[in-house]
């Protein structure tokens, strides 16, 4: 187990507004890693920033120790993004969607089938393939919007608030599945302002805000900063003691 993913010095300006400053983030392979911070925090300008979706201001990605912009076409196929906006097609049907994206990777003819079908039965759709897109629920686009983006067996995983409003059941189907993903060998890296879904999964926990990461460590180790009973304190506290803010409105 090595290091699969390092952050030096990113940094994102936008009209001179620093909205991610200067982040060193070093993800190791196996880890859950939660990425932790309340709205505007710079969550997903980084997430986007990681896939080659927004170019930073200043600094690198490293993927697997290479140069992630320099070696793009070679690294790019290991990367699966699900992006926190919706990035499905509503007039085509769920295996369309899968498609869509499977095929940007080079895989086509009888594996492609292969995947689409091997994807949306992950996601719980295969039932679903030949329904369109738009006809489906808010939690059955969350998880066709997973399908797309792990047809072409990505090893680092990049989940951007996948649970944001949509029902229960849905939500916990989503969290088991990034769980399986990685018993299954996937590195993952998970992006939300619910502080209960980062406790449950996450291995390492990463606390943003401001586009500053303020602690980084275990569930354990950041409560640890902040009292010495870490049964006393929840991550919302800690949130809380470390940033004076509230992790979100109730
Ligand atoms: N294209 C853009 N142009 C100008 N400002 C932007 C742009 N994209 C993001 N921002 C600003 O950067 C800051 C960080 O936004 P970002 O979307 O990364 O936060 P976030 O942590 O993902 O928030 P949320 O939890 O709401 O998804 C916000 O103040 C946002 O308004
Ligand atoms: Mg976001």
């Amino acid at each position: 187990m090595g290091t699969i993913l390092k952050t030096k010095d990113l940094t994102k300006k936008y009209d001179n507004k620093i909205v991610v400053d200067n982040l060193n983030l070093t993800i190791e392979e196996g880890e859950i890693f939660g990425l932790l911070g309340p709205n505007g925090a710079g969550k997903s300008t980084t997430m986007n920033m990681i896939c080659g979706i927004v170019k930073p201001t200043l600094g690198d990605v490293e993927f697997h120790g290479k140069d992630f912009d320099k070696h793009r076409k070679e690294l790019i196929g290991e990367l699966g993004y699900i992006p926190q906006e919706l990035a499905i097609h509503g007039n085509l049907k769920a295996w369309e969607n899968v498609e869509l994206f499977t095929s940007l990777y080079g895989i086509n003819g009888a594996e492609l089938k292969k995947r689409i079908d091997e994807s949306l039965e992950y996601v719980g759709l295969l039932g679903k393939r030949n329904d369109y897109a738009k006809t489906f629920s808010g939690g059955m686009k969350r998880r066709l919007n997973i399908a797309c983006a792990i047809g072409h067996h990505p090893n680092l995983l990049i989940f951007d608030e996948p649970t944001v409003g949509i029902d229960p059941q849905s939500r916990n189907f989503i969290l088991d599945k990034i769980r399986e993903s990685n018993r299954n060998g996937a590195t993952v890296i998970y992006t939300s302002h619910y502080m209960e879904e980062v406790e449950a999964i996450c291995t390492r926990i990463a606390i943003m805000d401001n586009g500053k990461i303020i602690a980084t460590g275990t569930a354990e180790e950041l409560k640890k900063k902040v009292v010495d009973d870490t049964s006393k304190i929840t991550l919302e506290e800690v949130f809380l003691t470390l940033t004076g803010k509230k992790l979100r409105d109730y």
